[in-house]
């Protein structure tokens, strides 16, 4: 039987990489912001041309009627779904005192309050089944905080807190519930932080890279695995070193 994986933020950069190495022994529904479906169907037709079928769906991870209805249909169209990968996020940088308000709701609604609006309706079929996979993304920036991100680094933070307390209510089920917390990724998300400060961040990353998408991806696959299922309320740090802890 093929599992079958849920990766929100499925088009983006990391999501992409996730959703691309999952797609390999499981069957992957990469979610999109509903606005963004002609770049949605792009990206599935390049996968397709390629070999590799990866099925779409539409749904506001921010928005809780939204992520209501997109379980419905998966559930409906799967029955179950065993692996989910809460990656969607975004940033909205600014100092403090310069951040807009809406632009702190964005962030905590976008990135923490979403795993409960897509957790919530998934996690049943999950305990009925006897198995499940979470993983949630947080950041190296929740873990050490930073400037110009009070909303990022709070929402951030939030996430492995869920973690911890879902992987408890749900140990006894066969679900996990893990974290994991990526440094410095080249994808569109840091090639916006402004050059100077991004060379600066680079010169302090051990390894001497940034990352790879492919390397959380990477995490994820092995977090998922079935026999991976002693593993649960972690927090898994692929960092380059950056961090340590
Ligand atoms: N620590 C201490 N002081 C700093 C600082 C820092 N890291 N960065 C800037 N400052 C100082 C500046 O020198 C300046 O000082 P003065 O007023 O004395 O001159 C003051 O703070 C204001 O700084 P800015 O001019 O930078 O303020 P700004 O409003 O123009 O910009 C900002 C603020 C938008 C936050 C900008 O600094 C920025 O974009 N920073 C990058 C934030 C960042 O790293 N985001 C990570 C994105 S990647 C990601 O999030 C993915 C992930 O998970 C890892």
């Amino acid at each position: 039987m093929t599992r079958v994986a849920l990766v929100t933020g499925g088009i983006g950069g990391l999501g992409s990489a996730i959703a691309t190495r999952l797609a390999k022994d499981y069957r992957v529904v990469a979610n999109y912001l509903p606005s963004l479906e002609t770049e949605a169907k792009y990206w599935q037709a390049q996968q397709a041309k390629v070999g590799m079928q990866i099925d779409i769906v539409a749904g506001d991870v921010s928005d809780a009627a939204s992520c209501e209805q997109m379980a419905s249909h998966l559930l409906a169209t799967h029955g179950c779904i065993d692996v989910l990968i809460n990656n969607a996020g975004i940033t909205r940088d600014a100092t403090l005192r310069k951040m807009p308000a809406a632009d702190w709701q964005a962030v905590i609604d976008t990135n923490l309050s979403s795993l409960f609006y897509v957790t919530q309706p998934l996690i049943n079929a999950m305990i009925s089944a006897g198995f499940g996979r979470v993983v949630n993304i947080s950041s190296v920036n929740a873990q050490r905080g930073q400037f110009g991100q009070t909303n990022y680094s709070a929402a951030k933070a939030g996430v492995h807190g869920f973690t911890k307390a879902l992987a408890q209510e749900v140990a006894a089920k066969g679900i996990t519930v893990n974290t994991i917390s990526p440094g410095f990724i080249n994808t569109d998300m840091v090639a916006a932080i402004p050059d100077e400060l991004r060379e600066q961040i680079i010169t302090d990353i051990p390894v001497g890279r940034v990352g790879k998408p492919d390397d959380i991806a990477r995490a994820v696959e092995f977090l998922i695995a079935d026999d991976a299922d002693y593993i649960t309320g972690t927090e898994l740090s692929v960092n380059g070193g950056i961090f340590m802890h």
